[in-house]
């Protein structure tokens, strides 16, 4: 990660502890903070970057960065239960469920999710109309036919007696972690009223090189770097990229969609590298 992203990083965690300040002290509270620190928060990035592309303040980008976060933190969180992927570390810690209890960390993810909704609420985002735009898209993303639909795909197939082909795989990924990561990259341009095609197009493929990283990570990552646990793919027999493709062509099949994904930022000329950088970030990261 880079000095900016760290920046990034820092204010996206200090604005969700802010939204988190007026809670109920207790093991809810501290669950969901605790599940909101660490990790990358390129999304978070994504959300910044768009903003300042359409000339939106950063005091507006700010708690819809956070509200995406606060989102993907409670995804994290279910996806780590038992009855999930059944994982006992992430971001280097302990995971929710472990440290607390299964029933808190459904609670936890529950209440995460809600707070996304709060964050963007905020006034301080723009009018009426801003935020009900960022709602709508958000909703679309993130519900029932965005990451949860996602999910559900990954655990039936997991449980299919027959494993994804491509284009199954692929419209998994699309709706598993593909949409929220084009919900935070048009995030600037919904804001501002404006077309967000091109930031639409280039999250489209940087949403599938950073899944096929993330399952190539799995075969090769370092447990210690990576913050979870490696092999949990393969172990689980689930279908991914790497084992439909094997290792060098998932690699291959990243590079030229990063390599898309940077054609793909021409119109914002200049303004736009730090997307660049970070669509290169996505295929060179360890953890
Ligand atoms: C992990 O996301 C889950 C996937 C969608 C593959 P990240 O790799 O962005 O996780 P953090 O937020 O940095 O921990
Ligand atoms: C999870 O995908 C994506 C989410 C919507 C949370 P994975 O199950 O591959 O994520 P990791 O590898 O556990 O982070
Ligand atoms: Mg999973
Ligand atoms: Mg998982
Ligand atoms: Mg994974």
């Amino acid at each position: 990660m880079n000095e900016q992203m760290e920046a990034v990083k820092a204010k996206v965690e200090a604005r969700l502890d802010a939204a988190m300040a007026d809670m109920p002290k207790g093991e809810l509270a501290d669950a969901m903070r605790y599940a909101c620190v660490g990790g990358k928060k390129l999304r978070a990035f994504l959300v910044m970057e768009s903003a300042r592309l359409h000339d939106v303040p950063e005091e507006a980008a700010l708690p819809v960065a956070a509200a995406v976060e606060a989102l993907h933190a409670y995804s994290l969180v279910h996806d780590d239960l038992p009855a999930m992927d059944n994982d006992d570390l992430r971001r280097g810690m302990p995971t929710v469920h472990l440290q607390w209890s299964e029933a808190t960390a459904i609670l936890a993810g529950d209440a995460l999710q809600t707070l996304a909704f709060q964050l963007l609420s905020d006034p301080a985002i723009g009018d009426d109309a801003a935020r009900l735009r960022l709602i709508r898209a958000f909703v679309q993303a993130v519900g029932a036919s965005g990451m949860v639909h996602g999910q559900m795909l990954d655990i039936a197939a997991e449980q299919a007696t027959a494993p994804l082909d491509l284009a199954g795989i692929k419209r998994m990924q699309a709706a598993k972690t593909g949409a929220l990561i084009i919900f935070a990259a048009e995030a600037g341009a919904l804001i501002a009223g404006e077309d967000g095609e091109k930031l639409r197009d280039y999250a489209a493929d940087l949403g599938l090189a950073f899944q096929i990283h993330d399952d190539v990570l799995d075969v090769t990552g370092d447990e210690d770097m990576i913050g979870k646990r490696v092999g949990k793919d393969a172990e689980a027999g689930k279908a991914t990229f790497v084992s439909l493709l094997g290792l060098e062509d998932a690699r291959r099949r990243a590079t030229e969609l990063t390599e898309r994904a940077i054609d793909a930022l021409s119109p914002y000329g200049d303004r736009a590298e730090n997307l660049r950088d970070l669509a290169r970030f996505v295929i060179d990261r360890q953890s």
